[in-house]
């Protein structure tokens, strides 16, 4: 059985663990606030939020469940947009209300589930922050400038409540959420872990998943599957004496939200922004990406240039290898069926380094790269003395360019050495032109991704003009 509180109700249910949320919730248990937009994590649509016991308190996430299987809900408080419901509107329901920020209103249920997700998960409030969490929710009718109106009117009665009330009290006492949210813990602890999700003939492993049910969900609700909480992969990101370990269970956002990463690769966070939405690195996985084998995977792509290793873990014993070692072919791996990748792990970084992620896609955010390229680089009196280079979008494979990283050690960084180095990078490369891109576009994209690099971080050495 697979049991949870849904809003304000306990559900025990022998439905499969791999059915859809948003089926449960829309069909079984008729709410159908939550809509059924795209089904592929894009609209924010169906967004729900997941709220889970984590060092004695709840801690609230938004995730699309059109993407989240049923397991996943085991032992957690699922809330939907009729979990808000009380005698009145919300503020946030009368911010949107007021300011505009609703038509069809096909998309509103989505927008009140992230704004609301926002207020319970964050103590320090800003406006620019609170805009940032709707990334994940798309509005074909208002043109946001009512929704950013609401979200302002909202931070602004959060403000004048009382600041002397501990924070589910104060979002209790400002009507953002019903009272029943003081109970959800109390009924949470006495959920069993874990419950006994089948796990006989398992043909899928699911992470997050964020590819799997983008890519195969027919399949995979008619399946058994095996989940990365059952197998308790970790999912901590930790600093060893010399080694930074990513758990295979980790997400992305885990990745962009931790001390250690923010401590030795501060920029990281920033650029990780760009993967996906809020609600999709809530649940993305970093085991995920990697596996998935997409040429284009952003973490992978970052991995690679960080000469990261794998620990897999097999039925009976355990094996390393290089990320760079794992990719064979085209969605070919260097793993077998029953493997699993428990561990990520690099070398901390010298505080020297230099590092840079580039990502080109049609759109900014919300969208998976054409090609994207990170550099790691030390340099001793202007002389690479260590470099690390990938290159995504441009092979069968997420590739390290192990040719241009030869060539360019022990080089001086100049204008010269950099052009040399890019014809290298050229002949590394073998892209084929599909949706993305024709092969000679993804060349020019790489090409300036590469650029860009020596551009950004060596301004005083590097001239764009005379490289163009
Ligand atoms: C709307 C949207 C936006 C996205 N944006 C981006 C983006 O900007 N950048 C990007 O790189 N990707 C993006 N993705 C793709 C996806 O989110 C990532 O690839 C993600 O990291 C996959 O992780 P997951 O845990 O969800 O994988 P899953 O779907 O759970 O699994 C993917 C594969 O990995 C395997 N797997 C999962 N965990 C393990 C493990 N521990 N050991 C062995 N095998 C495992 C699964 O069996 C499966 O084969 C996006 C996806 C969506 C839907
Ligand atoms: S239905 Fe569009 S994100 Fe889920
Ligand atoms: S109000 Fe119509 S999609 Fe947002």
């Amino acid at each position: 059985m697979i049991e949870f509180i849904l809003n304000n109700n306990h559900v025990y249910t022998d439905f499969l663990a791999t059915t859809v949320l948003l089926d449960f919730i829309r069909s079984e248990k008729r709410l159908t606030g939550a809509k059924e937009g795209c089904r592929e994590g894009d609209c924010g649509a169906c967004t729900v939020l997941i709220g889970e016991i984590k060092n004695r308190s709840i801690v609230y996430k938004s995730v699309n469940s059109c993407l989240m299987p049923l397991g996943e809900a085991h032992g957690k408080h699922v809330v939907t947009v009729e979990g808000f419901n009380q005698e009145e509107l919300s503020p946030i329901q009368y911010a949107i209300v007021d300011e505009g920020g609703t038509q069809c209103g096909f998309c509103t249920p989505g927008f009140v589930v992230s704004m609301t997700g926002y207020f319970l998960s964050n103590k320090k409030i800003d406006v620019d922050d609170a805009v940032e969490s709707l990334g994940g929710n798309i509005c074909r009718c208002t043109g946001y400038a009512g929704i950013k109106r609401a979200v302002e009117k909202t931070v602004t009665v959060y403000e004048q409540t009382s600041l002397k009330l501990n924070h589910l009290d104060k979002l209790i006492t400002a009507k953002f959420i019903p009272d029943y949210f003081k109970t959800i813990k109390k009924n949470l602890e006495q959920i069993r872990k874990n419950g006994n999700l089948r796990k006989s003939n398992t043909k899928y492993f699911i992470g997050g998943g964020t590819d799997l049910y983008v890519q195969q969900w027919e399949e995979l609700i008619q399946s058994e599957a095996l989940f990365a909480s059952q197998e308790k992969i970790p999912n901590e990101i930790l600093q060893t004496k010399n080694k930074i370990k990513i758990g295979g269970a980790a997400t992305i956002q885990q990745v962009l939200e931790s001390h250690v990463i923010k401590k030795h690769l501060p920029s990281l966070n920033k650029q990780l922004e760009l993967f996906g939405s809020l609600p999709i690195r809530n649940r993305a996985t970093v085991a995920g990406n990697i596996v998935n084998a997409s040429p284009i995977g952003d973490i992978t792509n970052i991995l690679l240039a960080l000469e990261a290793k794998l620990h897999l873990k097999g039925k009976r014993s355990g094996r390393d290898l290089f990320l760079r070692e794992f990719y064979k072919g085209y969605k070919l791996l260097d793993k077998k069926r029953d493997e699993i990748v428990e561990w990520i792990s690099f070398q901390v970084p010298s505080k020297k380094i230099l590092f840079n992620f580039e990502k080109i896609s049609k759109r900014t955010y919300l969208d998976i790269a054409s090609v994207n390229s990170t550099i790691i680089l030390e340099v001793k009196k202007d002389t690479i003395t260590k470099i690390g280079l990938s290159a995504g979008g441009v092979a069968p494979i997420p590739l390290h360019l192990n040719k241009t990283c030869e060539f360019l050690i022990d080089k001086l960084i100049n204008t010269e050495n950099v052009k040399a180095a890019v014809e290298i990078a050229m002949q590394e490369i073998s892209p084929i032109s599909d949706a993305r891109g024709s092969a000679e576009y993804k060349r020019l994209l790489l090409r300036q991704l590469f650029f860009s690099h020596f551009i950004k971080l060596f301004p005083q050495q590097i001239n764009a003009e005379e490289l163009l």
